[in-house]
C-alpha cells in the first residue's frame, strides 16, 4: 500500500515535470502561410471594387485612391508574397506559451556576446513585430564595447501571437506575459524600449519588474493622456484629437464593428492602414515611398491579414481606454528606473520635458530633426544612437551595477 502510494506520488510528479517542460519550451518557428490562403488574398485583391473620390482629393479626406489604386495593381500583379516570407524567415523567431497564450517573438542575439545587454522592444498599433527588424542590425552591432541582443514579441491578439479570449487584456496584462518571457529566456536583467502602446507597455514592464528591468527608452509619452492638468497644456494632443484620432475613438469603442469589413477586404485593410503609415511618419516630400517600398508596406498589411488580427489589434483601444488604465498610470505611477525619451519631430503628440519628467526618471530627452511616428522604422540609427548614448547615462544607476559597488 505504501509502496504502491510513493509510487502514485511519483509518477504525478514526473507528470507534472513533463508537463510544465511541454507549457515552458521555447520553439523555433517560422512564417509557413498555406498556398491555398497565398492564393486566396490574391483572388480579393483582383477583385477590389473602389469608391469614387473627389478630383485632387489627395489625402485630405482620408487614404488617397490614386496611390491605393498603384498598391493594389502591384498587389495584383507584381508582389510576391513567398519572397518576403523567406527574408522575414531569417529573422530567428520562436514561439512560447504564456498563461494558456501563443507569444511569437524575434530573438536576435548580439554578435559579440561578451558585450551584450538584453533589450526587450515592444512594437505598436498599427506594427507589428516586423518593426524591430531594421533597428536590431544596429543593436546587435558592436559599438565601443556595447551590443544588445534583441527581443521583439508580437503583442498578443498582433500577428503570430496569439489574441487574448477574454474582456479586458489591457496593457498591464500584455506587460506581465512579457516580463514572464523575459524570466524564461533567462534574462536577469534588461532594458526596454518601445514607442506607441510599446512606450505604455514598457512603461508597465518597468513597473512591474522593478526588480530586473534596469531602464526604460521611450519614443512615445503616453503616462498623461488621460490626466487632465496635463492634457490642458498639451497643446499637440488636442490637435492631435481633433484631427488625427477619428480611429481612436472608433478603436476604443466599437472595434468590432469596422473589424468585419477590414477582415475581409484586403483593400480596406490596406487603405486603413495606410493612412496611418501616411499621417504619421515624416514623410517631408509627402512620398510614402521615400521611406517605405511597396513591398514593405504591402507585408505589414498582409502579417494582419494572413492572422486575421486587425479585429483583435483594435480591441485594445477598448480594453485600455474603458478602463482608464492611462489615469491609473497617471495618478499612481512614477517610474524610478531611468528613463531616455526621444521625440521626433513628426511624432503625433509632443511633449516638454517637464511632462515626460513627472512620470520618469528622465535622465535623456532628445529632440532629433527627423523622424515620426514608427520611429524605429523611419529612423533606425537615430534611435540606434539615442538608446546607446541613453544606455551610458543610465548604467551608473542600473541595480546591478550599485549593488556591485557595494560589495
Ligand atoms: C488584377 O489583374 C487581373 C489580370 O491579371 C485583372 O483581370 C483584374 O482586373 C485586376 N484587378 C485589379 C483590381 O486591378
Amino acid at each position: 500500500m505504501q509502496i504502491r502510494h510513493t509510487c502514485l506520488v511519483l509518477l504525478l510528479v514526473l507528470i507534472a515535470f513533463v508537463w510544465v517542460d511541454a507549457v515552458e519550451t521555447i520553439k523555433p518557428f517560422r512564417i509557413e502561410i498555406p498556398q491555398d490562403e497565398v492564393d486566396e488574398v490574391k483572388r480579393r485583391v483582383s477583385q477590389t471594387r473602389l469608391p469614387a473620390q473627389l478630383p485632387n482629393a489627395g489625402w485630405e479626406y482620408g487614404t488617397n485612391y490614386e496611390f491605393l489604386r498603384e498598391i493594389i495593381q502591384h498587389w495584383n500583379t507584381s508582389y510576391d508574397w513567398r519572397s518576403e516570407e523567406s527574408r522575414l524567415n531569417r529573422f530567428p523567431q520562436y514561439t512560447t506559451e504564456i498563461d494558456g497564450l501563443t507569444i511569437h517573438f524575434i530573438h536576435s542575439k548580439s554578435k559579440s556576446p561578451s558585450t551584450s545587454y538584453p533589450l526587450l522592444f515592444s512594437h505598436g498599433w498599427p506594427g507589428t513585430f516586423l518593426e524591430c527588424t531594421k533597428l536590431l542590425h544596429y543593436l546587435n552591432e558592436e559599438e565601443n564595447g556595447l551590443s544588445f541582443d534583441v527581443i521583439c514579441p508580437s503583442l498578443p491578439g498582433y500577428g503570430f501571437s496569439s489574441p487574448p479570449t477574454q474582456k479586458g487584456f489591457d496593457v498591464p496584462k500584455i506587460a506581465s506575459l512579457f516580463v514572464k518571457l523575459m524570466e524564461r529566456l533567462n534574462y536577469d536583467r534588461y532594458i526596454v524600449q518601445g514607442g506607441d502602446w510599446g512606450s505604455l507597455v514598457s512603461t508597465h514592464v518597468a513597473n512591474l519588474d522593478r526588480e530586473h528591468c534596469e531602464g526604460v527608452h521611450i519614443n512615445l509619452f503616453m503616462a498623461s493622456m488621460f490626466d487632465k492638468g496635463v492634457i490642458a497644456t498639451t497643446r499637440g494632443l488636442i490637435d492631435f484629437g481633433l484631427q488625427g484620432a477619428g480611429y481612436l475613438h472608433i478603436q476604443a469603442t466599437e472595434p468590432d464593428t469596422v473589424a468585419v469589413g477590414l477582415n475581409d477586404s484586403p483593400a480596406g485593410l490596406a487603405a486603413y492602414l495606410l493612412s496611418k503609415y501616411y499621417r504619421w511618419s515624416d514623410l517631408k516630400g509627402g512620398d510614402l515611398e521615400k521611406i517605405y517600398t511597396k513591398d514593405e508596406l504591402l507585408t505589414f498589411i498582409h502579417i494582419y491579414w494572413f492572422t486575421q488580427s486587425i479585429g483583435s489589434s483594435m480591441r485594445l483601444y477598448y480594453e485600455e481606454m474603458q478602463h482608464l488604465e492611462f489615469s491609473k498610470i497617471a495618478k499612481d505611477l512614477y517610474i524610478q528606473q531611468p528613463t531616455g525619451y526621444i521625440q521626433f519631430p513628426a511624432e503625433t503628440m509632443k511633449h516638454a520635458r517637464w511632462e515626460v519628467e513627472y512620470y520618469y526618471n528622465l535622465v535623456q530627452y532628445s529632440t532629433p530633426e527627423s523622424g515620426g511616428h514608427f520611429a524605429a522604422l523611419e529612423e533606425p540609427k537615430t534611435l540606434n544612437d539615442d538608446i546607446r548614448s541613453f544606455f551610458e547615462k543610465a548604467r551608473p544607476m542600473f541595480k546591478a551595477e550599485t549593488q556591485r559597488e557595494e560589495l
